[in-house]
């Protein structure tokens, strides 16, 4: 086998064998095919797609590049939960200890975040002493005994991914469904739970701006899931506008708390609660009408918040966070953006708010850069509200950058408003 011809192929559109991508992924992770053989190949995907059969095929190899996890050491039923990422999106950190609390197993590991979107491993590192990188017994050890626990992802998991990945973000080759199903299947097969449940994120904020893209992502995923011997479903959630009110590492982490202390209602609240009714339903826990109370049962009688507190202390975390919000770290300056005359809120535009919160720090511009856990804005308004001149719109936070001014505009123009 040789990468030209391979190159050609999919160049051509003619589908590749078994085979054929098995040796590739394999070429490339050994270094034997060189960057820009793959960059090549990986931007005919771009603009011709694979079949079905190609993407499982292009998954497991992906998959097989590194370590397959024995979760057999944990009791019950595992579940994982993945979402294509989006801004505000800190369902995991509530999900997690709801599911748990309703008697199922739920071992996640997490990434961090990049351009606008954020990563629940960043989050979670906001609370003092949090550790996210612990030895897979002790994972495992974690969940046996909470139900839940979250760690970032190993070094030898997917090494194909992580290596495709970077190339992709390098070479304009992200926004592909075949490559964005491979690269997030492989390694939710390579975790290995017994069910999986994928939230695609479709709207401003999200890799899938349409809703036909993103229930074509979600359908691959599942056919893919199901492929591999998975119990796969894939929902699809709005991500028009941010998901809750806060944007930020700590400030996502406070407004999870607040939710599993039974203070936040709405958009957030209604996501979660969906999400984590379909993870008891796949893991067999009874009908969704069922689990949707289960759900709801477990954030009103604080047993998920009791999850939460022993997972962060067995994680090594001030679990103090989950009674007193104010214990995580506060921001040095803040900006309050109030409205200039009586308007109603058409749309908040979540990909602008998610560059104005990395703008203040919350977020990374190059892989591994540092970030202000404090950094953020929360929102004081959503889609639909109606504002009177001089109430607050919303307030930025950061650390790091005491001149809001940048941001404050990028901000704004997030807001499509009209007069009332
Ligand atoms: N998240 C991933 O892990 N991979 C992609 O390609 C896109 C989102």
């Amino acid at each position: 086998m040789n990468i030209i011809d391979i190159i050609s192929k999919t160049k051509r559109s003619e589908e590749l064998s078994d085979e054929e991508i098995k040796w590739l992924v394999n070429s490339y992770t050994s270094g034997e095919t060189a960057d820009y053989q793959m960059a090549a190949w990986l931007m005919a995907v771009c603009l011709n797609g694979l079949t079905e059969r190609e993407t499982v095929s292009l998954t497991l190899a992906m998959r097989d590049s590194g370590d397959i996890l024995d979760l057999s050491c944990i009791d019950g039923i595992t579940v994982d939960k993945h979402s294509t990422g989006g801004v505000g999106d800190k369902t995991s950190l509530v999900i997690g200890p709801v599911a748990a609390a309703c008697g199922i197993k739920v071992p996640k590991m997490s990434g961090r975040g990049l351009g606008h979107t954020g990563g629940t491993i960043d989050k979670l590192e906001s609370i003092s002493g949090f550790r996210t990188e612990l030895p897979f017994a002790d994972f495992a050890e974690i969940v046996n005994t909470t139900g839940f626990a979250i760690i970032s992802q190993s070094g030898d998991l997917c090494p194909a991914d992580k290596k495709m990945y970077a190339l992709r973000n390098a070479t304009s080759a992200v926004d592909s469904i075949p490559l964005i199903c491979a690269s997030i299947m492989s390694k939710k097969l390579a975790l290995n739970a017994d069910c999986l449940l994928l939230d695609v994120k479709c709207g401003s904020g999200a890799f899938m701006k349409t809703q036909e893209d993103a229930e074509k992502l979600a359908r691959l995923m599942e056919r893919v899931g199901r492929a591999a011997g998975k119990k796969c479903r894939a929902i699809v959630t709005d991500m028009d506008s941010p998901l809750g009110n806060n944007i930020g590492n700590a400030l996502e982490v406070r407004e999870a708390v607040e939710l599993l202390q039974g203070k936040v209602k709405g958009p957030l609240y209604d996501t979660c609660i969906d999400l984590a009714a379909n993870m008891l339903e796949l893991a067999g826990k009874g009908t969704i009408e069922q689990c949707t109370a289960m759900a709801e049962e477990a954030v009103s009688s604080g047993a998920a918040l009791d999850v939460l507190r022993r997972t962060i202390a067995m994680q090594g975390g001030d679990s103090n966070i989950c009674d007193d919000v104010s214990l995580l770290p506060q921001a040095k300056f803040s900006h309050e953006i109030r409205a200039s005359r009586d308007v109603r809120i058409v749309a908040v535009n979540s990909e602008e708010i998610g560059m104005a919160s990395l703008m203040l720090g919350a977020g990374r511009t190059v892989k591994d850069g540092d970030i202000d856990a404090t950094a953020g804005i929360v929102m004081a308004c959503g889609v639909g509200d109606n504002i009177s001149m001089h109430a607050p719109l919303m307030t930025l936070y950061s650390s790091v950058c005491s001149d809001f001014s940048e941001a404050a505009v990028r901000a704004v123009r997030a807001l499509t408003f009209e007069d009332i």
